[in-house]
């Protein structure tokens, strides 16, 4: 059995140094049903996207951020931003996957020693701590990731019946969260050596590791919940009210 290994301590690690933001928002929310996209729904009176761009703006002053959106909606989206003072923002045409989506935003950064911070729009609710955090592994390490302690035991099969092949470790699970952070350079080489085609990939983690890089945990809080479901968005209420990412 494996020995669960130790995360490094945020504080040993470095602070104050250039970054750009991507916040993929292109999903089509049909999971969410209602209809209205998902970066538009409102959560406590503000619209998601609203709410996880400011949790991004103060926790660090970035040189870019970047929102693809499903390419139909760029001008509702600049129009929602800077209603609420977030004109700043870079609205640009999403892809057909999530991947595809930061691909795209990743083209139009400048090239540069600098860290690139990918968060989820669908996750408002993380504090900037944890941002802090995942950019300064970043910088440290070249490639992080907020992931969070499974709490579940885990069953693994062999994709093609629903019959158990092992039993993990729990001890050694963590699902991936986001923000994900690399430098500007590891993200390109990686993009490189998948042939600028991530789209197998769900997350930029597993295509940094799938070229060869080492990507580093830094352990992530259960309130970062992301909202996929109707079922999360009654969840997410629960947060607002306890006070998480408590935003006016
Ligand atoms: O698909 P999933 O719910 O995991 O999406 C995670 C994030 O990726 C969401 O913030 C969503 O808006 C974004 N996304 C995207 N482009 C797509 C699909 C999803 O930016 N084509």
């Amino acid at each position: 059995m494996q020995k669960p290994q130790r995360l490094i301590p945020a504080a040993a690690l470095d602070s104050g140094f250039p970054a750009v933001c991507v916040v993929p928002a292109a999903g089509s929310g049909v999971r969410l049903g209602a209809g209205v996209p998902k970066p538009s729904r409102k959560i406590g009176g503000l619209p998601i996207a609203v709410r996880t761009l400011r949790m991004l703006l103060r926790s660090w002053k970035f040189e870019e951020v970047f929102m693809p959106v499903e390419p139909t909606r760029i001008a509702a989206t600049q129009r929602l931003l800077s209603r609420h003072g977030l004109s700043g923002v870079r609205v640009i045409a999403g892809g057909r996957t999530r991947s595809e989506s930061v691909r795209n935003a990743f083209g139009q950064v400048r090239p540069g020693k600098k860290v690139v911070l990918i968060h989820d729009v669908a996750r408002p609710f993380l504090d900037s701590r944890h941002v802090r955090e995942v950019l300064r592994m970043a910088r440290k390490k070249r490639a992080a990731l907020l992931a969070q302690r499974s709490t579940a035991t885990v069953k693994q099969t062999s994709g093609a019946a629903p019959v158990v092949l092992r039993t993990l470790d729990r001890r050694c699970i963590y699902l991936a969260q986001t923000p994900q952070a690399f430098s500007y350079r590891l993200l390109q080489a990686g993009y490189a050596k998948n042939d600028w085609r991530p789209e197998r990939f769900t997350d930029e983690a597993g295509m940094a590791e799938a070229a060869g890089f080492k990507v580093w945990l830094v352990e992530g809080p259960s309130s970062n919940i992301k909202i996929t479901t109707p079922a999360d968005l009654c969840l997410a209420k629960a947060l607002l009210k306890a006070g998480a990412n408590a935003l006016k």
